[in-house]
């Protein structure tokens, strides 16, 4: 069967991102220009900024991502790009830049939803969605445990009820006085504490969604109060406090999915797919019921357009192409592509 190149942009947040991905798998070239740096002197992502971050460098990473490969844009058979959920002004440059080149080269156009790339990392090099299988959503803005069928064929069981839990690692650090981005930097704390402050388990009930704002909010007084009473914050300890409770959390919900729906496949998904504690814990839950887990690499769980490559693949193969109208969502559902 003939190979599938696709070439894929993504530029949704902070992260610039190409890669040319072979048969939804395979990654041929990869180039990220990332923004942090930037965004960390203002303790979040300026969305302006990024806009135009992004409009500086999407020539040069797409004509690296190329040139590294030693292909050239006649050999792909399709441009995907990363069209909902980010922030608008970034999306528009990722999509612009892939009209052009679908247009110039004559290649059908792929819209992706950039949810199904987190969830599509799964497929790239060794790691393999198998369906049926469960489904963890961690990121800046999702947090669902979900169940997939088949491709493109996704069900919430459950989802936060508040902030996601990728949003409130960026709260809590802020609340530590840590660089953006929160979650690593919360992590890298968290590793040299102990679990000793007291917190609130979250939603401490048997249904499979989730709620982190009470806990951020708990954290954010217990901050304040001892600021008041003029205590030092044992600034590892409340870190370690923090992501144990929010992961076993997690973890606890997973477990009662696991038993209801029986599968013997899981992934992990999404930003927050990074974290090690997060890694460690799930692995502990696939062996002690003898499921098959697939966390993907390090470099494919933050943004990166080598999943926009994956997850444009079974749509490829259902030829569904969009029309040079397509624009950027901000706001995007991953159960409706
Ligand atoms: O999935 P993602 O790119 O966001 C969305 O697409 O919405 O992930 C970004 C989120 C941020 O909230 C960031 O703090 C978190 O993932 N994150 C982590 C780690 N690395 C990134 N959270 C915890 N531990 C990490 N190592
Ligand atoms: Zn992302």
């Amino acid at each position: 069967m003939k190979d599938t190149y696709i070439f894929a942009i993504e530029s949704s947040c902070d992260e610039t991102s190409a890669a040319i991905i072979r048969n939804g798998k395979d990654v041929i070239s990869l180039t990220i220009a990332t923004q942090i740096s930037t965004h960390e002197n203002y303790g979040g992502v300026v969305p302006e900024i990024a806009s135009r971050m992004h409009t500086e460098s999407i020539l040069y990473v797409i004509d690296d991502c190329i040139k590294k490969s030693g292909m050239t844009m006649l050999d792909m058979d399709a441009i995907a790009v990363t069209y909902a959920p980010g922030l608008l002004g970034s999306l528009l440059v990722g999509i612009e830049a892939a009209k052009v080149l679908s247009l110039v080269y004559d290649k059908p156009l792929i819209a992706v939803n950039h949810i199904a790339g987190h969830i599509y990392a799964n497929n790239l090099e060794e790691n393999n969605i198998n369906f049926p299988s469960l489904g963890l959503v961690v990121s800046g803005g999702h947090t669902e445990i979900i169940y997939l069928e088949d491709d493109y064929n996704f069900k919430v069981l459950g989802s936060t009820l508040d902030d996601a839990i990728g949003e409130t690692y960026d709260k809590v650090a802020r609340v530590l006085d840590l660089k953006y981005p929160g979650g690593p930097n919360i992590e890298k704390y968290a590793k040299l504490g102990h679990p000793t402050y007291k917190l609130p388990i979250p939603m401490n009930d048997d249904s499979l969604n989730l709620s982190f704002s009470g806990l951020k909010s708990s954290i954010i007084n217990l901050a304040h109060n001892e600021k008041q009473r003029g205590n030092e914050i044992n600034k590892e300890d409340l870190a370690c406090s923090f992501q144990t409770i929010a992961i076993d959390e997690l973890k606890r919900k997973v477990e009662i999915a696991v038993n209801k729906y029986k599968v013997n496949n899981m992934i992990i998904a999404g930003g927050v797919s990074a974290n090690s504690y997060l890694r460690e814990e799930m692995s502990k839950l696939a062996s002690k019921y003898n499921i098959n887990l697939s966390i993907p690499k390090m470099l494919y769980c933050t943004d990166n357009a080598a999943m926009i490559g994956a997850a444009a693949y079974p749509l490829f193969k259902k030829k569904e192409f969009a029309n040079f109208d397509l624009n950027g969502i901000s706001t995007g559902n991953i159960f409706k592509f």
